[in-house]
C-alpha cells in the first residue's frame, strides 16, 4: 500500500464507550457530510448491540454533539455495521473479516484502553484484517517510558511504523499548526527566535472545570501523563524545533525528535504538582489520593538556539478560568533610550490557542506630549473565533488518506516520555489548592529570575 492510498473501510474498537460517542459519530458525520467518506463503518464492543442500537446510539451521540444533518445521518446509518465479540476471541476477527467484505485496505481505530492493544493487534493480523491496514491509537500512549517502548514494540509487531496513527487531539488544532506556520512563514521571527533575543518561553493550558466524571480515569493518569507529556509537550516542540528540511510527514517528526532530545530530563526540584480540593470526593477517587491534578514545570533545552531560556508549562484543572495560551517573553533593548520607560515591560508573542485563536505582539508606543515617554501596546497580528474542522474529523480525515503529519511518531512519543520519566508518580508531593486559584502558590517558585507566570485574561484581546 502506498502511504497516500485511501483507506476503503472504517473499523472502530470501543463503539461503544464515551470516546466514540463524543467524538467518532460527530467526526463521521462531518466527513460524510463534505462527501469525501464513503465506506463501511464497522463498531466492534464485547456489548451484545445489534446494528439498530449502534445506529440509536449514533444519532444521540450527533444530538448531544453539534446536531443531526439528515441527509449525512441517513448515508452514516446504512454504511454502519455492529459487531459484538470478546477482543480475545478469534471469532470476533472472523466476524470482522467477513463483514469487511471486499474491504481492501481498512482503518482500524482504537477507541479502547492501551491494555487491549495487544491482544487486538494480534487478532487482527491473525486474521488476514491487519493486511494493508492502518491503525489508529489514542492517548496517553503507555504510562511511562518503558510502557510507551512495549507498546511501540507490540504494535510493530503487527504494523510498520508507517501504518500507525497515534493521536495527540492537540495537533488537530487549527491554532496549534499555525504555530508552525507562523514561526517559519515570517522572515521578521527567525532572527529574534532564539536565546539572543527570546527571555523566557511559557504555556499556560487552565480549565476551569474538574475532572468531570472520570476521576477513575484521572486517577490512573494525573495532569503530567494526561496533558503536559503529550500536548504541553508538543506545542513547545513546535515552539522551538528547527525549521524542517520540508513540509514533509518525515521530516517535520525528525526535526521534533531532534529537540525533544536535547530537553532535559525534568528534575524533582523543577516540579510543583497540586491538587485542587474537593478531588479526593470524587467518584472512583481514592481518599488519600496522590494524584496531581495541576503541574508547573520547568524545562531546558541544551542546544544552541535555547540553551539557558526557561520554558515553563503550567496545567491544571479547577483554575480561574478555561484558557490555553503561549507567551513568549523577549529581552529588554540592551540599552534603555528613554528612561522614563525603565521597568517598563518588554516585548513579547502571545499565542491564545483555545478558546479563540489569537496571535497578538506587546509592544511600547510613545504616549503623545512632550515627555519621551510610553506606553504598553498589543499588535493583533491574528484573530480567529473558531476551526472550520474540529481536530477528530481533522485528524480522521487525515489517518484515512495515509497522511502522518499531525500524528506522532513512535521515536517522538519515547523522546517525550524520557523527559518527565523521572518526574512521575511521586516523586514530588502533591500540594492542595484552592478551586478557583491559579494551583499551588508554590508553583511561583518554578519561575526564575525577575519573571513571573503570565495568568491569561479572560478577554482575548486587550483594550
Ligand atoms: C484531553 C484530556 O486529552 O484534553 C482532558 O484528557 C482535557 O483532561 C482535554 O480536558 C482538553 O482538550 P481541549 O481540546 O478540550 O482543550
Amino acid at each position: 500500500m502506498t502511504t497516500s492510498s485511501r483507506s476503503d473501510a472504517f473499523v472502530f474498537f470501543g463503539a461503544t464507550g464515551d470516546l466514540a460517542y463524543k467524538q467518532v459519530f460527530p467526526a463521521l458525520q462531518a466527513m460524510i457530510k463534505r462527501d469525501h467518506f464513503d465506506m463501511p463503518i464497522i463498531g466492534v464492543s464485547k456489548s451484545q448491540w445489534t446494528d439498530d442500537q449502534l445506529r440509536d446510539r449514533a444519532k444521540d451521540s450527533l444530538q448531544k454533539h453539534g446536531g443531526v444533518d439528515a441527509q449525512a445521518f441517513k448515508k452514516m446509518s446504512a454504511h454502519l455495521q455492529f459487531i459484538s465479540g470478546d477482543y480475545q476471541d478469534d471469532a470476533t476477527y472472523q466476524k470482522l473479516r467477513r463483514a469487511l467484505g471486499h474491504a481492501k485496505r481498512p482503518l482500524h481505530y482504537l477507541a479502547i484502553p492501551p491494555s487491549m492493544f495487544e491482544a487486538v493487534t494480534k487478532g487482527l493480523a491473525k486474521s488476514g484484517c491487519a493486511k494493508d491496514a492502518r491503525v489508529v491509537v489514542e492517548k496517553p500512549f503507555g504510562r511511562d517510558l518503558a510502557s510507551a517502548r512495549l507498546l511501540n514494540r507490540t504494535l510493530h509487531e503487527s504494523f510498520p511504523e508507517e501504518a500507525i496513527f497515534r493521536i495527540d487531539h492537540y495537533l488537530g488544532k487549527e491554532a496549534v499548526e499555525n504555530l508552525l506556520y507562523f514561526r517559519f512563514a515570517n522572515t521578521f521571527m527567525e532572527p529574534v527566535w532564539c536565546r539572543q533575543h527570546i527571555a523566557s518561553m511559557q504555556i499556560t493550558m487552565a480549565e476551569q472545570f474538574g475532572v468531570q466524571g472520570r476521576g477513575a480515569f484521572y486517577e490512573e493518569v494525573g495532569a503530567i501523563r494526561d496533558v503536559v507529556q503529550n500536548h504541553m509537550l508538543q506545542v513547545m516542540t513546535l515552539l522551538t524545533m528547527e525549521a524542517p528540511k520540508d513540509n514533509n510527514a518525515d521530516f517535520i517528526p525528525d526535526a521534533k525528535l531532534k529537540v525533544l532530545n536535547a530537553m532535559r530530563p525534568l528534575l524533582p526540584t523543577e516540579v510543583v504538582r497540586g491538587q485542587f480540593h474537593g478531588y479526593r470526593d470524587e467518584d472512583g477517587v481514592a481518599h488519600d489520593s496522590q494524584v496531581e491534578t495541576f503541574a508547573a514545570l520547568r524545562l531546558h533545552l541544551d542546544n544552541e538556539r535555547w540553551k539557558g531560556v526557561p520554558i515553563y508549562i503550567r496545567a491544571g484543572k479547577k483554575l480561574p478560568l478555561t484558557c490555553t495560551e503561549v507567551f513568549v517573553e523577549l529581552k529588554p533593548p540592551t540599552r534603555s533610550v528613554f528612561d522614563a520607560d525603565e521597568g517598563a515591560s518588554s516585548n513579547y508573542f502571545r499565542f491564545r490557542l483555545s478558546p479563540d485563536v489569537l496571535i497578538t505582539i506587546g509592544a511600547r508606543v510613545k504616549t503623545p506630549g512632550e515627555v519621551m515617554a510610553g506606553t504598553d501596546t498589543e499588535l493583533i497580528a491574528h484573530h480567529q473565533t473558531h476551526d472550520e474542522m474540529t481536530p477528530y474529523e481533522r485528524l480522521l480525515g487525515d489517518a484515512l488518506v495515509g497522511n502522518a503529519s499531525l500524528f506522532t511518531r513512535g521515536d517522538t512519543v519515547e523522546a517525550a516520555w524520557r523527559v518527565v520519566d523521572p518526574i512521575l508518580d511521586n516523586v514530588v508531593p502533591v500540594i492542595e489548592y484552592s478551586p478557583g486559584a491559579w494551583g499551588p502558590a508554590e508553583a511561583a517558585q518554578i519561575v526564575v529570575g525577575t519573571d513571573h507566570w503570565h495568568d491569561p485574561s479572560p478577554e482575548a484581546v486587550s483594550s
